[in-house]
């Protein structure tokens, strides 16, 4: 018996099959089934059809001569059939166009725990595409847009600025097609459930969340060492990760909110929302130790992204045999 897949006119692309058997005993008939499990998972063809447009889409089991319509559950499809009892399981062909995904990377932690150092150590070895939603925020406030005049009255009291301005913007940001073609590393986002409801409603979902876990102590003294070279955008540490020369030192910033008074405010506002955003995401979380210098923090996130590659070429394996 064959099996082909059909993800057409649906505005999705099929980018992984998984398919599992498994023999049950049938009580009522004294017999055997053959159960067969099929997986299909799938994402929006275009970047942006971010929901899923249609509920029912033409996405079909082809057995014999019938075609059997599917149920779209999120981004995941899963079908199951049985086989009469007295002859043995069949073999099954799954033609379908799987290409592999490019990785989803969310990095977490506290005011200056470390994300944006991080973040160019990663992209420099992985080539996805940054998204801080803190860069995204001052962009609009060194703009002077209404949505940057309101941004900076909340971030200088080292609140969340509301969803209605950040929800869209990282949204759209993700969608970009730079993203979805090399993968991005969503940093500062989401910060509260809401942020991570509206992701998960938008069928966005990382591959790992990795939380960096540094010592309140700590992130005092990196916020007020900070500075930031407007030319180059590269984040520097007067003790920790001084300027190279002098021309470099002479033209170093200090963020707005990077006092001691402000971090204070900040590290409350992280206190308060992040055990609701980590129960989101606790089958993928990382926590990685924060408090070593860069390169070694680097190390545990570069061996963490290095075993989730071998995970999902492991899954993809699994399909294609
Ligand atoms: P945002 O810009 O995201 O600030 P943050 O979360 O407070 O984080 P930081 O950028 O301060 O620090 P970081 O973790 O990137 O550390 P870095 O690598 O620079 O947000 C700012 C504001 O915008 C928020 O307060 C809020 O108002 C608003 N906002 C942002 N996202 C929002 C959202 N989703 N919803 C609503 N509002 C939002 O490192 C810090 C320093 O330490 C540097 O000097 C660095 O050189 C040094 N350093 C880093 N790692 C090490 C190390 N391992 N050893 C020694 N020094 C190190």
């Amino acid at each position: 018996m064959g099996i082909i897949v059909n993800v057409g006119g649906c505005g999705f692309k099929c980018i992984g099959l998984d398919l599992s058997a498994q023999r049950e005993r049938d009580k009522a008939n004294n017999g055997q089934h053959f159960f067969f499990s099929l997986y299909f998972f799938v994402s929006p063809l275009s970047p942006h059809s971010s929901k899923f447009p249609n509920p029912s889409p033409n996405l079909f089991l082809h057995s014999h001569s019938s075609f059997t319509p599917l149920t779209l559950r999120s981004n995941q499809t899963r079908y199951r059939f049985k086989k009469l009892p007295s002859s043995n399981a069949p073999n099954f062909l799954v033609a379908a166009s799987a290409k592999a995904e490019p990785l989803k990377v969310i990095i977490s932690g506290a005011p200056a725990s470390g994300k944006g150092t991080q973040c160019e150590l990663i992209t420099q070895k992985y080539g996805l595409v940054h998204i801080a939603a803190g860069d995204l925020l001052r962009a609009e406030v060194a703009a002077a847009s209404e949505n940057g005049k309101l941004a900076k009255e909340y971030m200088e009291k080292g609140e969340l600025v509301p969803d209605e301005i950040v929800v869209m913007m990282v949204k759209e940001r993700l969608l970009q097609p730079d993203s979805q073609q090399r993968g991005w590393l969503l940093d500062g986002y989401p910060r509260s459930s809401s942020q991570a409801a509206a992701l998960e409603d938008y069928g966005i979902r990382p591959d790992v969340f990795i939380l960096l876990d540094v010592s309140e102590d700590i992130l005092v003294e990196r916020v007020v060492g900070r500075r930031l070279d407007p030319l180059t955008g590269k984040i520097y540490h007067l003790k920790y990760s001084p300027p190279e020369n002098d021309e470099i030192a002479s033209r170093l910033t200090q963020r707005f909110d990077d006092t001691e008074e402000k971090v204070k405010l900040r590290l409350r506002t992280h206190h308060q929302n992040v055990d609701a955003v980590l129960s989101v995401y606790k089958d993928i979380t990382v926590k990685v130790n924060g408090n070593e210098a860069k390169e070694h923090v680097f190390a545990q996130i570069d061996a963490a992204l290095t075993h989730v590659g071998e995970q999902r070429k492991v899954n993809s394996g699994s399909v294609a045999a």
